[in-house]
């Protein structure tokens, strides 16, 4: 009984001028606490529709899904990107941090957008930094560091607000092997300190570091 992520029979389908794609089918997808699970599937078979649920950017047509208790299914957009705050920390391909920005502050700012002391925020963004290897890096500048080091800063201000899943959409997607290696192994050592990772990929090899992996083809899941 103890999913974070627990989908039943859910559909989502976009409109395309008069015609209905239906791009997700009665998916069901459970996440317990803890684990550390991989999405698997080819260009076009619905990973990002399905993390962009699970990251609760976006309604889903029917089925329902609960994410660490709240029932998520018939929220409205505020009250979704209020639980999206709140429970999900995101991890993105190409970083996405703020390029004038140092390290530090890229990682502190989760927390002042919510108004925690500044105080306060730098003292769990260094704790972060640290756990991430970066402890010594806090006043350069993303364009100063490696792409993996960029990365682990992404990773660093994903966890800052101790969010209910860590969701990464092709993590290593712009890394070279070795550092993609490195990246995985980073997320292993967090799965092992009780973080839930959900991450999506193509790439079957990256898949496998994850204790399960879920593929998804054609919108359906195949568990
Ligand atoms: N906003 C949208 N409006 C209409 N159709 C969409 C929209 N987003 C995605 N689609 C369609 O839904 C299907 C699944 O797309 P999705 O982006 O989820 O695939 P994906 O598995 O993430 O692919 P990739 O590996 O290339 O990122 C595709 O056929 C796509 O064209
Ligand atoms: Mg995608």
């Amino acid at each position: 009984m103890n999913n974070i992520i627990d989908i039943s029979d859910v559909n989502k389908s976009y409109d395309i001028g008069n015609e209905k794609l239906h791009v997700l089918k009665d998916i069901n997808l459970k996440v317990k606490k803890g684990e550390f699970v991989s999405i698997l599937g080819p260009s076009g078979s619905g990973k990002s529709t399905l993390m962009n649920i699970i990251g609760c950017m976006d309604n889903l047509d029917d089925g329902s899904y609960i994410l660490d208790g709240k029932d998520i299914a018939s929220l409205d957009d505020n009250s979704l990107a209020l639980v999206r705050n709140e429970k999900v920390g995101f991890i993105f391909q190409k970083y996405h941090l703020i390029p004038k920005y140092s390290v530090i502050q890229n990682v502190m700012m989760p927390l002042l957008i919510r108004g925690v002391d500044r105080k306060i925020a730098k003292e769990k963004a260094i704790e972060k930094l640290r756990l991430v290897g970066l402890g010594e890096r806090l006043k350069h500048k993303p364009n100063e560091l490696s792409g993996g080091q960029q990365q682990r800063v992404a990773i660093a201000r994903a966890l800052v607000s101790n969010p209910a899943i860590l969701l990464a959409d092709e993590p290593t997607g712009a890394l070279d092997s070795q550092t993609s290696k490195e990246v995985l192994e980073l997320f292993k050592e967090l799965k092992e300190k009780g973080n839930t990772i959900v991450m999506i990929t193509h790439d079957n090899s990256v898949a496998n570091c994850g204790d399960r992996i879920i593929k998804i083809i054609d919108g359906n899941i195949s568990n």
